[in-house]
């Protein structure tokens, strides 16, 4: 049994923007499954104290003259603890966890995940008296980025994991920054923070951690070129040796059909009958036409370029003049929001856009809808795609990242021998679209072998067991190189 800190700026049920909540919201409860004591260290926004029932400060930790403390309680529906670094100064505002109410960065998020870092390397170096330190400290994204960096200047330290969520968010700010906060002067330069004159805490994790992890086996080999890799493709590849990719997996807990309570009627592989319940009653809801055997396309997303916003508004006015009903859920970049929320005025037969955030709906979307769009320019992993498998939900995808290692075209041949699961844009374009959901909705008048798809969907195993399992070998591996 190793300690693990997994260190993450958001985890689900506390705080989510995105996938990676999801993924420090179960992988350390996986973790945990299998044997590993695993704390889980998180910064104590409003949001998060919100929901905390029971909870004690177990150390105080004041970091550049901020006063603070350690809270420990646990992640709900688990026994895995959870220590809240709780510094009013960097986290108890109103807003998001990395933006203001106007969508803009918080303009001290250098100082905020500084603070952050320290209070995770005095953790790992047993600082607080907390009477436990990690063998291993799993550190996740750009915000964490400091703690590698900073561990490996000590002597005697715990092994460094860190995990790359996307490269699109490093984490970079200007060289007074790194001066004002006081970091260690020998870790400036080109293979350490400095990026260009700049101080970049995605280039700690990179360049110091002693295993570096992607999260998918396809993503970590894209990152290695240019077009993938966002200026730290050279640096990535120089480290090749110790990087590698691990699927996500999916927390079952809240992901399942079968047991899910947002649900109007829950479903599995053999009642798939009762999916369609959930359709017409999401029609109701969103005043579209309420006909079970109109197909219909969901998404939930951030509604940023990643996500393929750019081909979705250049296929519109083919998609909707298809016999199609197509549900958005997404909030994001004010002009995806607006162009998207016209288009549903136009046609409002065919597009239901809801612009926002909501937990509930994004599972009626799951269930309700027979096929999922997907079509990113770029996809580390990708969870909708693996919800909407779990929920016989067919992803239309484009071949990147994760989407490529999860979902396995619907061509003859794969049909043939029961592997296709969804539809693969042969490239990232507004005509290819079409193409795949016109293939797409002509299987779908074939009623046996959509079935045999949702089956096939449904069948994948994508829990966390398998990929625990990778973590917790990497874990091995890190500490004996580090021993
Ligand atoms: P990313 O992390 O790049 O946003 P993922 O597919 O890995 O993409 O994960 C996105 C997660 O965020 C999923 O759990 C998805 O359901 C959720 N999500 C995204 N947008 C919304 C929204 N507007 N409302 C509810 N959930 C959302
Ligand atoms: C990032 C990626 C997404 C991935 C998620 C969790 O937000 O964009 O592809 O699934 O992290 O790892």
């Amino acid at each position: 049994m190793s300690k693990i800190l997994y260190i993450s700026s958001e985890a689900f049920p506390f705080i989510k923007t995105g996938g990676l909540a999801d993924v420090a919201g179960s992988l350390p409860v996986a973790l945990q499954k299998n044997s590993q004591d695993v704390r889980l260290l998180l910064p104590a926004y409003p949001e998060v104290l919100k929901k905390v029932t029971r909870s004690k400060v177990i150390a105080s930790s004041t970091c550049y003259s901020q006063p603070g403390n350690i809270i420990e309680t646990r992640l709900p529906g688990s026994k895995v603890i959870v220590w809240l670094v709780d510094c009013p100064a960097a986290f108890n505002r109103p807003g998001g966890p990395y933006i203001d109410s106007h969508g803009q960065p918080w303009d001290d998020n250098a100082l905020r995940f500084a603070i952050f870092c320290h209070a995770a390397v005095n953790i790992a170096l047993n600082k607080l008296d907390l009477n436990w330190q990690p063998d291993v400290v799993h550190c996740n994204d750009w915000q964490s980025g400091l703690v590698p960096a900073l561990l490996s200047l000590q002597p005697k330290r715990p092994a460094t994991v860190f995990t790359i969520h996307n490269m699109a968010y490093q984490g970079i700010f200007d060289k007074k920054t790194f001066l004002s906060l006081h970091l260690p002067v020998e870790l400036w330069h080109m293979d350490g923070l400095e990026f260009y004159d700049q101080l970049s805490f995605i280039k700690g994790g990179i360049a110091y951690a002693d295993k570096i992890t992607t999260v998918s086996p396809n993503y970590a080999n894209e990152i290695l070129q240019p077009e993938f890799g966002y200026g730290l493709d050279g640096l990535l590849n120089s480290r090749s040796e110790d990087l590698s990719g691990v699927i996500n997996g999916i927390d079952e807990k809240y992901w399942n059909p079968g047991t899910d309570e947002f649900l109007v009627e829950k479903y599995n592989r053999r009642s798939l009958n009762k999916k369609s319940i959930n359709k017409t009653e999401l029609q109701k809801e969103c005043q579209l036409p309420v006909d079970a055997t109109i197909p219909m396309i969901g998404m939930v997303s951030r509604l940023v370029e990643q996500k393929g916003l750019e081909i979705i508004l250049e296929s519109l006015s083919d998609l909707l003049s298809l016999p199609v009903q197509l549900v958005i859920l997404g909030t994001g970049q004010p002009h995806y929001e607006v162009q998207l929320s016209e288009w549903a005025e136009k046609y409002p037969d065919h597009l239901k856009v809801i612009v926002g955030y909501d937990e509930s709906l994004a599972h009626r979307i799951e269930a309700a809808s027979d096929m999922y769009l997907m079509p990113s320019t770029f996809e580390p992993c990708g969870l909708n795609q693996l919800y909407s498998l779990r929920y016989g939900t067919l992803p239309v995808v484009t071949r990147v990242g994760g989407l490529a290692d999860t979902v396995t075209d619907a061509s003859e041949e794969n049909i043939a021998n029961d592997t296709a699961n969804g539809f693969v844009l042969k490239e990232q374009s507004a005509d290819e679209l079409i193409v795949s959901i016109t293939r797409a909705l002509a299987l779908y008048q074939k009623p046996v072998i959509w079935r045999q798809l949702q089956i096939n969907a449904m069948s994948g195993d994508f829990s966390w067991q398998t990929s625990a399992e990778q973590y917790i070998a990497l874990y091995q591996q890190a500490l004996k190189e580090n021993n």
